[in-house]
């Protein structure tokens, strides 16, 4: 962008640029100058992605106009190493290196931001204490990590960049190249593989590519939830509007324009037709030439819009005569679950305690801090779209279909991606890319802003659900009756995911006796709900365990040992009759009876001192989780392929898309140590359709245990070929040297590679295996097996109510997870820490309301302060069929974290929050209804109601 010469310093070198003094720092930085390590998740000052340093001061560049940078300093991330360069071989400062040694970047995209604000602070504070780091880094938001590893590596920087790669015994951990060693990898660890590029700012984000003569994409969104339009004269418009190139609408869709994630239900267009059905959809395209981006104002796009009449919520979308958002969907019903099994009204009728109660959870964003990004260009007649996405096979089929292409025609090249959690499984903008790139035969740009992000990406299901819980004397759970509405919004997404994973995991991780549960998808003028770790299954935990608490309560039994009591062991039957194997529910809960009971104690004594007045009060909750690995009762393959060229080149080829969760570096352990040689060892090719065999989606906890499995039968197929080769005996151990390959077993042999022949893929030994879980469809009543391995656990939390105010004060949580196996404790712990963070989110503050909360300062997720210390247990209770014992552990770590919450404001005051989130007027209201309550006289201890809130 031209404009007036502007001269300033950018890591210590001068610059002179020419620029309009009013631009963004962050655009000039990215766009002008190439330093894209500067990450843009807001532009409006709310997430600290964009955090550099002027004059040694941390500031969000995107607040900065560039005029005020003239003869000024100005540091990036690609600074922070010395020599100054990203991609050379510049030494990582100690900071960097310690974030890498404490696991502090997961997705890597808050990472930038989040070095620069500590490198201001560690200037003055070499060594500074917790506090001092959460202050500094108050302005840097993490979806990630659960900001406590984050905590730690700013703390532990002042031991200095030795220690990048890890010495035994010195610092926490290990790196990639620290064990050499065959078969050690499993339970290592082990620094990320993939780590190096997060902390020196050289990741390539989706938003960070881009090639000459690029169009960028710009769409025009509905700004009503429900209304029909039609488009004035478009040609007319961008003939008298600079630098449009092109525009598009469904009529230029070449090909099916619809999509969705499980086709029988696919039900949305790529660009609506006609008729949008929730505020945010897409209706049109418009492609600009990149300079001129900056002057397009869509506000005169030639669209006239009618309003219809919107259905917000269940109630609304259930009403007699309301309209209906799909023709063919009568009653807005999308679809249901149910599993049942035993006469659950003989049992409540035998009972000796029953509980009954209503629980209700609004929209939750993802709320990633990178917005959707990607870029497409043409390669002869194969159109390249890279970009973020957690499934890319599923998005070169989608965006084949959409486009009239054959499968083969479209590659999908996955971008770095920051963070996804379930909403970067369906297409987003993959098909709009491919549509102007197509069409136009021009390279293709479209970066979402925070709100076209916000308004237009899919949500976590807004829950209604009824539950009852019945125990018999000894207070063993003998019946429950479950029924919950899920707000699946417009169009169908996941919808159908979560109302069959629901009934399935109703029961929590307990023998239930008879139970009916039942999931519903119900339509809306909502956004499109979709996937978000768990399917449902948080909500329907919250409804469970704090009802379970009130139960244990009923039969007058402590809440965790009420728990135990009922937990699943090994042997048991499921409500959907499968037979448990390797079930760590108990383990956890057990490890968790030291903590409750010193907790329990403290929190006594606290409320107990006179001295400290009744505004203050202390409670103790606990909850758990169990979760089914993978699809649900549906084929869920992976398939790996391994090999070693000629030139002694070790290859993985690994199509999980690591979204931050890890799987390039867990997947290589598992694969190491099948095979024999080191992780240091592998040279990694990512899930670029084109080059690397389907891993299925990275979601439902699936890619540690289905395609570690893969890796794990790839790894040992391959071993076998080279031992069968070398004529070896099967203990052999293996190293490469070049193009030499040892086999030391009895005797030793050297097998010189580049005198075997090669493949067509280059290999001269290679093995592809593929694993998909057994599992077994479903019956009308549920019956059947759904999964082949489940996950478990358990967490308490500490917190402070303050009465008056009703705010709440997160104190500590333990959190007891069974893994199975461990392959990597260090980033086990990571995704604990990052899933209780967004537990915390939906029970304590987070709702999204279209329209009205479509940016990061009116939808708040928890900041580096609002995350308590956290305390991992990792239990190993090894599965039978997870790879070396491992069991999925993604969805599981938020699923308890909710109703722990929960339940301690409910130990500490009485209330019961029924409608989350529990922000302090819910809870202040909830207190006085307990209040009223108690004062009304005593509740039937032994049958017991909670009513949902307004
Ligand atoms: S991009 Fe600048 S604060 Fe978010
Ligand atoms: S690592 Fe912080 S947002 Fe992903």
């Amino acid at each position: 962008m031209s404009g007036p010469a502007l001269a300033f310093h950018l890591n210590g070198k001068p610059v002179v640029t020419a620029t309009v003094p009013t631009r963004r720092l962050s655009d000039l930085l990215r766009e002008d100058l190439g330093q894209t390590g500067t990450k843009v998740g807001c532009d409006a000052g709310d997430c600290g992605a964009c955090t550099v340093l002027l004059d040694g001061a941390a500031v969000c560049a995107c607040m900065v106009p560039a005029g005020q940078v003239s003869g000024r300093h100005v540091e990036t991330v690609e600074g922070l190493a010395n020599g100054n360069g990203a991609g050379d071989d510049a030494e990582l400062s100690g900071l960097q290196a310690s974030f890498l040694r404490h696991d502090a970047a997961q997705c890597g995209i808050c990472t930038p931001g989040m070095l620069m604000a500590a490198a201001a602070l560690l200037r003055s504070k070499p060594k500074p204490t917790a506090e001092e780091v959460e202050q500094a880094l108050a302005g840097v938001l993490c979806r990630c990590t659960g900001y406590r590893k984050i905590i730690d590596a700013v703390c532990d920087a002042w031991r200095g960049p030795e220690n990048t790669n890890g010495q035994p015994g010195d610092g926490p951990v290990g790196g990639p190249t620290s064990g050499p060693v065959s078969g050690t990898a499993i339970g290592a660890r082990l620094q990320r593989v993939d780590g190096v590029p997060k902390v020196d700012g050289s990741s390539r984000f989706g938003a960070d590519s881009r090639s000459g003569d690029t169009l960028v994409v710009l769409p025009v969104r509905s700004p009503h939830h429900s209304a029909d339009f039609d488009f004035g004269d478009l040609e007319a418009w961008k003939d008298a509007t600079d630098g449009v190139a092109a525009i598009f609408t469904a009529a230029d869709i070449p090909g099916r324009n619809c999509f969705g994630v499980i086709p029988p239900f696919a039900d949305q267009p790529a660009l609506a037709v006609g008729r949008a059905r929730f505020r945010g959809e897409a209706v049109a395209l418009v492609a600009v030439e990149a300079e001129c981006v900056h002057a397009i104002d869509l506000a005169g796009f030639p669209v006239v819009w009618r309003e219809n009449q919107a259905l917000l919520g269940v109630a609304a979308a259930k009403a007699d005569g309301a309209p209906l958002v799909h023709e063919a969907r009568a009653g807005n019903f999308l679809t249901e679950g149910l599993v049942r099994q035993g006469d659950i009204d003989a049992a409540f009728a035998d009972a000796a305690f029953t509980v009954s109660g209503r629980v209700q959870t609004g929209f939750i964003e993802h709320a990633y801090i990178e917005p959707e990004a990607g870029d497409a260009w043409m390669d002869g007649d194969v159109l390249v779209i890279r970009a973020c996405t957690q499934a890319p096979v599923m998005d070169r089929d989608d965006t084949a279909a959409i486009l009239g292409l054959a499968q083969d025609k479209v590659r999908i090249i996955p971008a770095a991606t920051g963070g996804g959690f379930g909403s970067k499984l369906d297409v987003s903008l993959q098909p709009l890319l491919g549509l102007v790139t197509l069409r136009t035969g021009r390279p293709s740009r479209m970066v979402y802003t925070r709100s076209d992000s916000m308004a237009s990406t899919t949500k976590r299901h807004p829950a209604s659900i009824e539950a009852r819980f019945a125990a018999d004397a000894e207070g063993r759970v003998i019946a429950m009756d479950f029924a919950g509405d899920f707000d699946t919004g417009a169009y169908a997404s996941w919808g159908p995911t979560v109302a069959n994973r629901v009934p399935v995991h109703a029961t929590g991780p307990y023998r239930t006796g008879a139970m009916r549960a039942v999931g519903r998808a119900i339509h809306t003028n909502g956004p499109p709900s979709g996937a978000f770790r768990g399917f449902g299954v948080p909500q329907a935990a919250i409804a469970q365990e704090t009802l379970y608490d009130k139960l244990a309560d009923a039969a007058g039994l402590d809440r965790l040992a009420f728990r135990i009591r009922n937990a699943y062991v090994d042997g048991d039957r499921t409500a959907t009759g499968q037979v448990l194997h390797g079930v760590g529910i108990r383990d956890c809960l057990e490890a968790l009876e030291g903590h409750w009971q010193r907790a329990r104690a403290e929190a006594r004594a606290f409320n107990a001192d006179k001295k400290r007045g009744i505004d203050k009060k202390r409670g103790v909750g606990v909850a758990s989780c169990w979760y089914g690995c993978g699809n649900t009762s549906l084929p869920n393959p992976s398939t790996i392929r391994v090999g070693i060229k000629a030139d002694g080149t070790l290859v993985l080829h690994q199509g999980a898309t690591d979204i931050g969760q890890g799987a390039n570096t867990v997947i290589s352990q598992i694969c190491a140590d099948a095979l024999g040689l080191p992780v240091a060892a592998f040279t990694l090719v990512g899930g670029d359709t084109h080059l690397t065999p389907d891993a299925g989606k990275t979601s439902a906890s699936r890619q540690t245990y289905v395609t570690g499995k893969a890796a794990e039968l790839a790894g040992k197929a391959l071993r076998a070929a080279i031992l069968r080769h070398a004529n070896v005996d099967g203990e052999a151990v293996l190293s490469l040297e070049g193009g030499t390959l040892n086999v030391n077993g009895e005797g030793t042999r050297s097998i010189d590679l580049k005198s075997l022949a090669p493949d067509a893929g280059g290999f001269v030994f290679v093995a592809e295996e593929t694993y998909d879980p057994p599992t077994a469809p479903l019956d009308e009543n549920g019956q059947g097996k759904p999964y082949a391995v489940y996950g478990y656990g358990a967490q308490m939390v500490e917190l402070e109510v303050d009465v008056p105010l009703g705010t709440v004060r997160l104190i500590r949580i333990v959190a007891a997870h069974d893994v199975g196996r461990a392959i990597n404790p260090m980033l086990a712990e990571g995704q604990i820490e990052g899933g209780i963070a967004q537990g915390i989110g939906l029970a304590m503050m987070e709702e999204f309301e279209p329209g009205r909360t479509e940016n990061l300062h009116d939808y708040l997720i928890p900041t580096i302060g609002d995350v308590p210390p956290v305390e991992s247990i990792l239990i190993e209770k090894p599965d039978p069929e997870g790879p070396y014992g491992a069991k999925g552990l993604g969805e599981h770590v938020l699923i308890p974290t909710a109703p722990a919450i929960l339940n301690a404001i409910r130990d500490a005051t009485g209330a019961e929050v029924t409608r989350l989130p529990a922000l302090p007027h819910r809870v202040r209201a909830a207190i006085e209804a307990a209040r009223a309550l108690a004062d009304a006289g005593a509740l039937d201890p032994k049958s017991q109601t909670q009513e949902a809130q307004p």
